[in-house]
């Protein structure tokens, strides 16, 4: 019996939905904006979600990832269709876990043919994207949702910040200006923010382990606020 590979099946009947990777903002053709987000440590979470037994569904954005098994996945490129696909799974879960490194800004134009050199050098005027996290208090009422933050250094006033203004019941924060964890690493190294416990770092370990102590923490929130909501 390997009690790694076959943990209790604690969110057997829980729908969780995990967002993952980065999105591509189309410039023209050929050229995107985008971001370095390998998608390594959503999709650890939509597998150990999926470990735990419950219904898993990943929106994820470019990423050559293999599908974690028992994961339904849907695959999206912009923040408009990472987007749409959230707004899609959100009304029907207990859990959402925004790990995407969503793109704050689109090209405000798209060039149907490539840009030429000759045409000079191009000014790329930029509008926002909708924020997806912000959207889901209306989306997803019922659901506990998670955000994610990629910031060097991250105060517990900005993180309670950044909580209220998203509408967030938990904030993962992780260091992506380390190279040993965070973007593209193997690695992760996080603080957990919530508005009604002190700060909580799980130390530097493989983004499995990382995801593992993460629903932990996300099933012990989860229990709370089934409590709360019913
Ligand atoms: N997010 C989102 N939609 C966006 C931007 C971000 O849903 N358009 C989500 C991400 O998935 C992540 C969290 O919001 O869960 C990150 O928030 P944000 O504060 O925008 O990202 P940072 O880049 O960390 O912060 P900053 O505001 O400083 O840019």
């Amino acid at each position: 019996f390997d009690a790694a590979s076959s943990p209790r099946r604690t969110l057997a009947g829980r729908t969780v939905l995990v967002t993952a990777g980065p999105t591509q903002e189309p410039i023209d053709p050929v050229r995107y904006l985008g971001n370095r987000s390998s998608g390594k440590m959503g999709f650890a979470l939509a597998a150990e979600a999926a470990r735990r037994g419950a219904r898993t569904l990943l929106v994820a954005g470019p990423v050559t990832l293999p599908t974690p098994a028992g994961v339904e996945r849907q695959d999206v490129r912009t923040a408009l269709e990472m987007e749409a696909a959230v707004h899609l799974h959100a009304p029907g879960a207990d859990l959402i876990v925004m790990a995407a490194a969503v793109a704050d800004f689109r090209p405000a134009a798209y060039a149907d043919e490539k840009i030429k050199r000759h045409q000079g050098t191009p000014e790329i005027a930029l509008i926002a994207n909708p924020d997806i996290l912000a959207s889901l208090p209306q989306f997803a009422p019922r659901a506990l949702r998670v955000g994610f933050a990629a910031e060097s250094t991250l105060a517990a006033t900005e993180a309670a910040r950044k909580l209220a203004a998203k509408g967030a019941h938990l904030l993962v924060a992780n260091d992506i200006s380390r190279g040993d964890i965070g973007f593209g690493a193997e690695q992760n190294e996080v603080t957990i923010f919530s508005p009604t416990a002190p700060p909580e770092t799980l130390s530097r370990r493989p983004k499995a382990a990382i995801a593992s102590a993460l629903f932990d923490r996300f099933e012990a929130a989860l229990a709370d606020f089934l409590v709360l909501r019913e």
